[in-house]
């Protein structure tokens, strides 16, 4: 993704680019004449003013989820209202779009049916005027790629295992480069926050590795032998795998991260699990923990709320919680409240999704075989919902 879609200048600070985006709509288009690009940065007029336009984004289970961080990088990069729905609601109601709104359609088949029916909707709802579709999809060839307008490949390669993975992390990171490239015409962005946030992505893939490398340790060793403390993951596993209910929480960036996580562990390990923002454990969620409740925690230092988070860690504490938290290494914060902590090498407060969900999912899977589970095939799950 990085490389097709992010290129980099002489000069080194680099853009991000995406040319299916920027070739005008063909005549016969309510918005015929402009790019897409174009139709999007005008949803933010950079000459200031009321906000007339908003991306609506839609999609179905991970893809949905992937779609709040989405909503998370677009507002805060490119200053643009976005609205987030299931499309399996979607498709039942009365969509308000107004021309110069933007829908983009998420899935990584491009045919869930849930999705492919809202996008017809809208469709007729607007009568193909003047709203702009656009799919991003990692199939090509699908059903939302053709109906689009325009669509965005995430590039993931073939995704084997039911429970999608790397499709998030692929749809996120398309997200963040179509983020920037609209931060850039919508200038609200300036140099020095475009420059670190190129930094930050152009880090992830060795991030990303590293991650990968230290925790996939116990798929490599065949007589599954490793010493304690040697994969936190592993041992995180191991101490669980009975836990009947797991909490996962988080905020901002992290809060989708969250709800993917509750999603791994209830798709793998089949156990009841429940992602929140972190806040809002005050409004239910806290009653239900005790010295039984295994709680989640992603809480990095790069979160601006990160006192807060770790309010929430205390509040879990107090009440007996099976804490397990997620920060980068440089922070010794947690060790003292919490039974376990998961390391992550140093990331950007928008680039840390794509660490933490690593860590939810390595950890969903190890749960899923240390209870017999067929994690690539769960029960009950399809990898494509096309029916009703
Ligand atoms: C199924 C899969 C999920 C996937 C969802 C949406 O439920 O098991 O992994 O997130 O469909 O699929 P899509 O292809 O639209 O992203």
């Amino acid at each position: 993704v990085l490389a097709t879609y992010l290129k980099a200048p002489p000069s080194g600070e680099g853009s991000a680019d995406f040319p299916s985006l920027r070739q005008p709509l063909p005549e016969g288009h309510g918005l015929a004449g402009r790019t897409p690009m174009e139709v999007m940065a005008a949803c933010n007029p950079p000459e200031g003013g009321s906000f007339n336009n908003k991306f609506v984004i839609i999609g179905c289970g991970t893809s949905n989820h992937a779609a709040l961080v989405a909503e998370y990088l677009i507002e805060h990069i490119a200053r643009i209202p976005v609205e987030v729905q299931y499309a399996s609601e979607y498709r039942y109601r009365k969509p308000l779009v107004r021309p110069g709104d933007v829908l983009f359609v998420v899935s990584n088949s491009g045919e869930t049916s849930d999705a492919v029916e809202s996008l017809r909707l809208v469709r007729k709802c607007t009568n193909g005027q003047k709203v702009l579709i656009i799919g991003v999809v990692n199939e090509a060839d699908s059903t939302i790629a053709k109906e689009s307008d325009a669509f965005i490949s995430v590039l993931a390669g073939k995704e084997m295992g039911v429970a999608s993975t790397k499709v998030f992390s692929s749809t996120i990171l398309t997200f963040t480069l179509l983020a920037i490239a609209l931060g850039e015409c919508t200038k609200n962005f300036t140099e020095a926050h475009k420059t670190a946030l190129l930094e930050a992505v152009r880090a992830l893939p060795g991030s990303v590795q590293e991650v990968l490398d230290r925790d996939t340790k116990i798929f490599k060793s065949h007589e599954s032998r490793l010493e304690i403390g040697e994969c936190v993951l592993w041992d995180i596993a191991c101490q669980n795998v009975l836990a009947n209910n797991f909490i996962f929480l988080g905020r901002g960036f992290c809060f989708p991260v969250a709800l993917e996580g509750a999603m791994k562990i209830k798709e793998l390990a089949y156990i009841h699990a429940e992602g929140y923002p972190a806040a809002e454990m005050k409004h239910g969620p806290i009653a239900l923990i005790d010295q039984f409740m295994s709680v989640v925690v992603i809480a990095p230092k790069c979160d601006p709320s990160y006192e807060k988070i770790k309010s929430n860690i205390e509040e879990t504490k107090a009440r007996s919680g099976n804490i397990i938290a997620i920060t980068e290494y440089q922070n010794d914060d947690l060790e003292t409240l919490c039974q376990h902590v998961i390391k992550t090498p140093p990331a950007h407060e928008y680039t840390m999704p794509l660490l933490a969900v690593i860590e939810m999912q390595l950890l969903a899977c190890m749960m899923g075989m240390l209870r017999g589970n067929e994690v690539d095939q769960p029960r009950g799950l399809q990898k494509t919902i096309t029916g009703q």
